[in-house]
């Protein structure tokens, strides 16, 4: 056996040897898997971190916990479900990818990387995941902690250019033909767990004698961040006792398709608003990942739902079927404190 065949099989060995000792062998997804449930799983984590991701992935599998169960369901449904996760164009592509699966795949799971990478959503990384995870076959994956495992194993640059296509043939190189499930859980896991970005814990990682980058300080450098954009939002929220007046997000932006209050901008021909019985004014920032958001929201109290002109979609919702909507976070916490 040549060296780099030693090294990968050293390194694969070790990662899933490692994950049936020391991996999150409790985490929901990994039990009873089914393809179904490691792609809902998948698309869950791919921007959001575990600890978030869990009470969500259980309430999703809870009402729907199969391709059968969901192949009917509106986007609205899928939304109100993701309300408070972030990233909805997320939610959207699993409503895309399951009608997908209903009218092309006859409701069958597609089992072929080929096809599954072509799935609203999907890409190299995440079709990996669920070929190895769900079907057991040798997939390489790489997401966020994969290339930092394998870019300080092998002490890659990562400013150079080429950083990621090296990473990805590294990973392929790694990835096992056997213990696929074992392999790929337990790189996530030594990323996240071990090979921590500030203070990796090199003492306990079943790869300290192989690493190129063991016990190395990391002094990391904050990168020059794009200035993160600011926006202000002047938002009129109307309401009667049991009913919030709510509208569709349309443009495609962040948000995008959630239940909002009346923004300002939408500047209509004339005042859609009568005089409301009270009304007060609440100021807060909210942090998206690419634009702080400083949200201005006039409240208006009235005794009873009144009819709109308008052309945007809108509805008075009663406060008990508010989760029945998809609502941005700070919304919906401001709708469900309200007394
Ligand atoms: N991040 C992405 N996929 C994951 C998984 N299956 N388990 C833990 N973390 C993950």
């Amino acid at each position: 056996m040549n060296n780099l065949n030693n090294i990968s099989k050293g390194f694969s060995n070790a990662v899933s040897q490692w994950y049936l000792s020391s991996g999150r062998n409790n985490l929901p997804w990994r039990k009873k898997v089914t393809p179904y449930k490691v792609w809902i799983s998948e698309i869950m984590l791919q921007q959001t971190q575990v600890n978030t991701v869990i009470p969500f992935y259980k309430k999703f599998i809870t009402k729907y916990p199969n391709l059968k169960s969901i192949s009917d369901t509106t986007e609205d449904d899928i939304l109100a479900l993701w309300s408070g996760l972030g990233f909805y164009r997320r939610a959207k592509n699993i409503f895309k990818t399951k009608e997908i699966i209903k009218n092309k795949y006859n409701n069958k799971f597609p089992k072929k990387f080929q096809e599954l990478i072509l799935l609203p959503g999907i890409g190299k990384s995440t079709a990996g995941a669920i070929m190895s995870i769900a079907y057991g076959e040798s997939y390489p994956i790489l997401d966020a902690n994969v290339k930092r495992v394998i870019s300080r194993f092998d002490n890659i640059d990562m400013e150079n250019k080429e950083a990621i296509k090296t990473l990805w043939l590294l990973s392929e190189t790694y990835t096992p033909s056997k213990n696929i499930f074992e392999y790929t859980q337990g790189i996530m896991d030594l990323g996240a767990t071990i090979c921590q970005l500030r203070a990796p814990r090199c003492s306990d990682c079943p790869l300290k004698v192989t690493c190129k980058s063991s016990f190395k300080k990391f002094h990391l450098i904050k990168k020059d961040r794009k200035q993160k954009l600011n926006k202000k939002i002047n938002f009129i929220l109307a309401h009667s006792k049991e009913s919030f007046l709510l509208f569709r997000k349309n443009e495609r932006s962040f948000w995008e398709s959630l239940w909002i209050p009346y923004d300002k901008e939408n500047k209509e021909r004339s005042n859609i608003f009568k005089k409301p019985v009270k009304s007060k004014t609440k100021k807060f920032n909210h942090a998206l990942s690419h634009i702080d958001l400083n949200i201005t929201l006039e409240i208006f109290e009235y005794k009873e739902p009144f009819k709109i002109k308008t052309k945007l979609e809108h509805e008075w919702v009663n406060k008990d079927k508010i989760n029945e909507f998809g609502l941005p976070k700070p919304i919906k916490s401001i709708i469900e404190n309200y007394a």
